[in-house]
């Protein structure tokens, strides 16, 4: 990643407020009862925490990794008001040795990922789940750039149903949802938004 990406991220992160809000992402919330009562969580480029903190509420031991500080230090302090700990990794997803063994991959709008490098990324959020582990993602549709509520302005980096399919096709039960949602997270994500959803499990 470019350093301006990341110094784009960094100045948005760094006021005192929530730039996505500190309640979690709603397919994340809708999905309380279907994750595990306990085992570990990896919330991919979860920013100032509202997602991995929620999985650490929900009593999952959570590892959140981004590439920003001062999005992390928020983190930490949304887990110490919520009463939770959460684990975080600093690092660029692109440059990362991802661990393995999670029961849960939370992937919540990281659509920074051009073409070429998404396929990586797939595979190492595959890796990363144990068998029978629980996939979560959340990303924007290219009706998005109509709307223009938030994420990447780049059509090439958002979803459609064939790309997701074609990455985790084979997950059992899986459920790949397109909607166009009111969304409320924070400044960053705000008005009605052309949304894909995917949940499943890697095949044992
Ligand atoms: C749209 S925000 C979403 C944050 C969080 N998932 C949420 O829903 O609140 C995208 C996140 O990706 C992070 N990010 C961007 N490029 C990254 C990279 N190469 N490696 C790790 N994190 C990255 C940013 O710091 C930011 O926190």
């Amino acid at each position: 990643m470019t350093s301006e990406h990341f110094k784009m991220w960094e100045s948005r992160f760094a006021g005192e407020d929530y730039v996505f809000g500190t309640a979690p992402n709603a397919l994340l919330a809708s999905c309380r009862d279907v994750l595990p009562k306990q085992g570990r969580a990896l919330a991919i480029a979860d920013g100032e925490g509202r997602n991995g903190v929620f999985l650490a509420e929900c009593g999952l031991s959570v590892l959140s990794v981004d590439f920003s500080p001062a999005a992390q230090a928020k983190a930490h302090k949304l887990a110490a008001a919520r009463g939770v700990t959460i684990e975080t990794a600093t690092a660029d997803l692109m440059q990362w040795q991802w661990p393995g063994g999670f029961d849960v991959v939370a992937g919540i709008f990281f659509q920074f990922l051009t073409p070429e490098q998404r396929p990586r990324i797939f595979k190492n959020i595959r890796d990363a789940l144990k068998p029978g582990g629980l996939l979560l993602i959340e990303g924007y549709r290219p009706k998005q750039l109509v709307y223009k509520t938030g994420g990447p302005s780049q059509v090439e980096n958002l979803y459609t149903r064939e790309l997701l399919e074609e990455a985790f096709g084979d997950f059992d039960n899986l459920s790949i949802r397109e909607h166009d949602s009111e969304v409320a997270e924070g400044v960053g994500h705000a008005g009605i938004s052309a949304l894909i959803d995917l949940i499943g499990w890697k095949p044992k």
